[in-house]
């Protein structure tokens, strides 16, 4: 998970075993557990349950998940295997709507079938597991080169604001938003991170403020209507966020409550900066309005975490998982090409 190598990857493929392996994030920070997965209820479970959450590591455990499903086909057709396979994936992709990595990297994974299956079904299964292990291992690099970029922006004494959990939980390793924080410091850049605690699953408290104080930074946990308070004292150099889908015109769907800090940022003239990877980014989707919100189910506000229910049966609750930056409230993107105005994706 962290970058020292000591802890385990989010996610990762046991190729060996044909494997998906996960830290189980619904555990954390109490307990950290690896969860071994395989078939095709079990890994569709983990990825809407949010055991495996965040765009990037979302998109990861499909595809390794993909393969470690194909690898117990009994059928030994092409066709009839590639039909399978396309089932699995169209299953996979239903999970979560809006993160574009998880569609991204099952596209890439079914071309990638296509691509082997004059070969017959072991030279389909061959490639898909080449290319699952190629997209874990190209995350933590594309990953990295987004806290290089991201980096530079900051200097020594800096303190960053975040929201939810962008950082090395949400990807393989390292992450996007957290990714320029890590490398700051592994430059030796003393920073300082507020994160927002994030309503309602508490990614903020639960994952951002365990791995930032893992890793040594200085880490300032606040509830998400602290926000504005905390911009006005001044401390905060900038806002950084993670993303899950950005449209054709650079709007960019991220954690609810991240359109509520874009616009504070823009109050306050804090930069607000948007950390993807390309694979994020939905050319055929041309603007935020297009981007289909997740709704998550009432307990997770109503009751979630509490001994009692906290709300009047009577009431109704509206829980949308995430919702719209517009382009024009985004200092930058910091991406794995470097640092892009939203304008020119
Ligand atoms: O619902 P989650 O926990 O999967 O939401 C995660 C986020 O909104 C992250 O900010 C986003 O996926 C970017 S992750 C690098």
């Amino acid at each position: 998970m962290l970058r020292d190598g000591k802890l385990p990857r989010t996610v990762s493929l046991d190729t060996c075993r044909a494997e998906l392996v996960i830290i189980d994030q619904t555990l954390l920070p109490a307990e950290l557990k690896l969860l071994r997965l395989w078939d095709l209820q079990s890994i569709c479970e983990a990825i809407k349950k949010l055991r495996v959450r965040g765009a990037p590591a979302i998109g990861v455990a499909a595809a390794c998940g993909l393969y470690c499903l194909a690898a117990r086909y009994t059928e030994r057709e092409s066709g009839a295997f590639m039909k399978h396979l396309s089932d699995d994936a169209s299953a996979l992709n239903a999970t979560r709507p809006t993160a574009r990595n998880l569609s991204w990297a099952l596209e890439v994974m079914l071309r990638c079938a296509e691509a082997a299956a004059d070969g017959g079904v072991a030279s389909i299964l061959e490639a898909l597991k080449y290319k699952a292990k190629a997209i874990e291992e190209e995350d933590v690099a594309v990953c990295k080169a987004i806290g290089e970029y991201g980096e530079k922006l900051l200097k020594d004494g800096d303190c960053v604001m975040t929201v939810c959990n962008a950082g090395a939980l949400a990807a393989v390793e390292y992450g996007t938003a957290l990714a320029p924080v890590y490398v700051a410091s592994e430059k030796g850049k003393r920073l300082s991170v507020y994160s927002l605690e994030t309503r309602p699953l508490l990614q903020g408290a639960r994952l951002t403020s365990f791995e930032l104080t893992e890793n040594g930074i200085d880490t300032t946990l606040i509830c998400d209507n602290m926000a504005a308070s905390v911009l006005a004292s001044g401390k905060v150099s900038a806002i950084f966020t993670g993303c899950d889908r950005v449209a054709a015109n650079g709007d960019a769907a991220n954690k609810i409550g991240t359109y509520m800090l874009a616009i504070l940022a823009k109050h306050f003239s804090v930069p607000f900066y948007i950390c993807a990877p390309y694979s994020t980014i939905d050319f055929s989707t041309p603007t935020g309005g297009d981007i289909v919100i997740e709704q998550r189910s009432e307990d997770e506000v109503r009751s979630l975490w509490y001994e009692k229910p906290m709300v009047t049966e009577k009431a109704r609750i509206y829980n949308p998982a995430f919702d719209v930056t517009p382009a024009e409230l985004i200092t930058a993107f910091i991406t794995e090409k470097g640092i892009k105005v939203p304008d020119k994706l």
